[in-house]
Order: structure tokens, then sequence, then C-alpha cells
């Protein structure tokens, strides 16, 4: 596909999902804070008798009163509005985005390099991935899990765990960080259309027929919303991670993002109940998140004398480095790219001059000398000994003539 064609697809898309995002999981949020901010009615007239709890808010000139009543037998209110479309809106705008950024273009953003798997096959594994995981959650939770929530939390999570690793090694840490966040966000919808729907549905029309519902559905659907509420935060940060090459491009990313996922579930578990437990863990989240900003630091400079790197710890010639830049980064990287897919510089990055390639000394270490994610897909074939050397620079100062 032409690059620019490609570029405003990914524009139109990502601004749709995002979109949709923000109202599916604003209305989610807002909810979830309406019903804990319900107050018994002031009064008990004849109409406010049902009344679960009440809300009084102002917004944009006006108030508005929210009264919550639990679904009987024998009332239906006339027009009921439902709020399905936010999902699913942002589940398929998110399949095509994965589709652009990861499945076309031969794979470079998905594929790890080493693995040497084609763009077909790692499409396959993609889906594989996210077909075969609602399968097994879905069954887990109907048949073993559905009163033991403990265990499935523990089992789910490692179970993902488990898939994060497996992708970690045949695709890129942004492909795998993507693909574990694709795989939550189609459960998360699954979860509202197969589960969580249609129970209500069956509710509803119980009641419509003057019967009182079985609550059985109602309370697993309960417990596919509670799974939604903690997937949340991590999701939110999935889609986030691909600007923070310190965590997908770090060697134990799969254990990275594991740390992440308990974090953002942790601080969502204090934002849900006010408990002694829920305050530990928000402290634990913290304290974790503090964790994993050491744990991802990259390694402190080697004093010259020892050089670890293994390079002579002669000062490193420009020419050489702008050699390398010259054949590894400005095929992408220039004001004139000659890369089949970039035909603009990615970012606005170039390195076209000694002055810019110093200005960028330090994103070029984090990129190519610490996490190693650039060249993008390692399509020039950079060596580890250019890598090294390009550190070597940087660590004497990234001087230019
Ligand atoms: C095939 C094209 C391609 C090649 C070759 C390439 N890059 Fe990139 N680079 C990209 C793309 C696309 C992005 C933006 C997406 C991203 O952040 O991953 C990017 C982003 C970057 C960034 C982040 C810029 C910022 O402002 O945050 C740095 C730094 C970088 N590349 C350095 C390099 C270096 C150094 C090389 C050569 C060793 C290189 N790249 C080779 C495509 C390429």
């Amino acid at each position: 596909m032409p690059a620019h064609l490609n570029e405003w697809l990914n524009l139109i898309i990502r601004w749709m999902h995002l979109i949709a995002g923000i109202s599916w999981i604003g209305s989610s949020f807002f909810f979830m804070w309406m019903d804990s901010h319900l107050e018994e009615p002031k009064e008990r007239s004849d109409r406010k008798k049902d009344v679960e709890g009440e809300l009084w808010m102002v917004h944009s000139g006006g108030f508005y009163l929210v009264e919550k009543y639990l679904i009987k037998p024998g009332w239906v209110p006339d027009k009921l509005h439902w709020f399905k479309w936010e999902a699913t809106f942002t589940w398929i705008t998110g399949f095509f985005l994965l589709g652009v950024v990861y499945y076309m273009g031969g794979g470079l953003y998905l594929i790890k390099p080493e693995s040497g798997i084609s763009s077909g096959v790692a499409t396959a594994i993609g889906l594989g991935a996210l077909a075969g995981s609602w399968l097994v959650y879905d069954l887990l939770w109907k048949y073993v899990f559905a009163n033991n929530a403990k265990v499935g939390s523990a089992v789910s999570f490692a179970l993902a765990m488990g898939i994060a690793y497996g992708l970690s090694q045949v695709f890129s840490g942004r492909g795998m960080f993507i693909h574990i966040g694709a795989i939550f966000g189609t459960l998360m919808v699954a979860n509202v259309w197969m589960r969580i729907l249609p129970a209500q549905q069956k509710m509803i029309d119980a009641t419509q027929r003057g019967e009182v519902p079985d609550y059985t559905p109602g309370i697993r659907a309960k417990q596919r919303s509670v799974h939604n509420n903690y997937m949340t935060f991590p999701v939110l940060f999935i889609m986030l991670s691909n600007h923070f090459p310190s965590t997908y491009g770090h060697t134990h990313n799969w254990l990275i993002l594991a740390g992440i996922i308990v974090c953002g579930a942790g601080i969502r578990h204090f934002m849900n109940v006010k408990t002694p437990f829920s305050k530990a863990a928000l402290v634990t989240s913290i304290a974790g998140l503090f964790g994993l900003f050491f744990y991802t630091a990259p390694p402190a400079p080697a004093p010259a004398a020892a050089n670890s790197q293994g390079v002579s710890a002669e000062k490193v010639d420009f020419a050489k480095v702008q050699a390398i830049m010259q054949n590894r980064c400005v095929t992408c990287h220039s004001a004139h790219p000659t890369d089949d897919a970039f035909k603009t510089a990615p970012l606005g990055a170039m390195y076209d001059s000694p002055a810019q390639i110093k200005a960028y000394a330090d994103k070029i270490k984090a990129r190519v000398v610490d996490a190693e994610t650039m060249p993008l897909g390692n399509k020039t074939g950079m060596t580890k000994e250019e890598r090294k050397l390009l550190g070597l620079w940087i660590e004497q100062g990234a001087t230019i003539p």
C-alpha cells in the first residue's frame, strides 16, 4: 500500500478508535462512579417507593437526577438506552488498526527479526491468539472458575503471561504488547456481547412476562463485568506503550508487562473499593511501578578502563558513527527517505547532518543500544558491533567535529 495512503488510513482509524474507546470506557467509569455515589432518597413518595438510590448532579447549565431501580417483575420502561455500540465500535476500529499497523506492510512492526517467520505466519499467530484466548477464557470461567474467582483470576493471569512469553519469542516487543492488549480488549467486548448483554436481556424478558427473573446469569454477567473493570487500566497502558521503548524493548518485556498489569489492576482496585486490602494494593502498586522504573533503567556506563562493552576504549571516530547512521538509519530518518514504506522521516527524526545525530544521542542510545528496537524490524540489518560502537560514542560524550 502506498505510504501516504497507509498513514491516512492509520490516522483516521486511530482517531475513531480513540473516540470510541473514550466513549466506552468513559461511560463505564461514569456508571461505576454513579453507582458508588447513590444516596437514599430524601422522601418516599409513592412514585419513589422502589428507588434503590438517587443522585443529583450539575452539568452544562442544568441539574440532573438519576434514580436507580432494580429489575423487577411486571415493569420495564418504555424506552431503554443500552450501552453496547461504544464497545463494539472500539473493537472494530481496533481490529482494523491492528491490521493496518501490524499485519500489513510485511510485519515490520510485528515480527522479531531473529525469529525469521513470515508475515503470513505472524498474522495467523496473532489472529489465532485472539480467538483462542476468548475460547479458553470463556470455557474456563463458565465451567471451572464460576464459583472460584480467586483461583480463576490467578490462573487466567498466569495463562495471559504464558501467552505473552510465547508471543515474545516470535513477535517484536511492540507486537507482543499490542497482542496482549488486543486479547484483553477482545475478551472485554466479547464479555459485553456474549455474556453481559444477553443476561440483562433475559432478565428483562422475564420481567416483561411478569415472572421473577432468574438472577444466576446476572451474577455470572457481573463476574465478567468485574473482569472488564480490572482489565481497563492494563489495556489503556498497552495502547500507549508503543511510546515507551524501555518497557516493550526490555529483554524481559513480558515480565515488565506482567508487573504493569498487576500494578494497573491494583490501582483500579483501590478506586473501586476502600478497604485495608485495597489500600495496601495501592501502596504496593505504586511501589511496584517504582521498582519497574529501576528494573527498566539502562545499564550504567562501564568505567572506561575496564570497558565491558568489549570494544577498545579508544575514542570513537565520528566518521564511523556517521557511516553507520548513513547505512542503517537514513533510509527512513532523512529529509528524503529512500525506504519503500516511509516517505517522511518517522516522528520527524532525521540524521542527515552531524548536528542532527548529536541532538538525538540520548534517544539513539535508548532505541538502538539499550532496547535495540531500532532500526525498525532491523530492516537495514544493523550488527551488534555497530550498536556497541554507537553506545561507546555516546558514552564518550557524543562529540562531533
Ligand atoms: C525502516 C525504517 C526505519 C529505520 C531503518 C530506522 N528507523 Fe528509527 N524509527 C522508525 C519509525 C517508524 C519510528 C517511529 C515509530 C516508533 O517510535 O517506533 C522511528 C523512531 C525512532 C526514534 C524515536 C524518535 C523520537 O523522537 O522519539 C529514534 C531515536 C530512532 N528511530 C532511531 C533510529 C536509528 C538510530 C536508526 C538507525 C540505527 C533507525 N532509527 C532506523 C523507522 C525507522
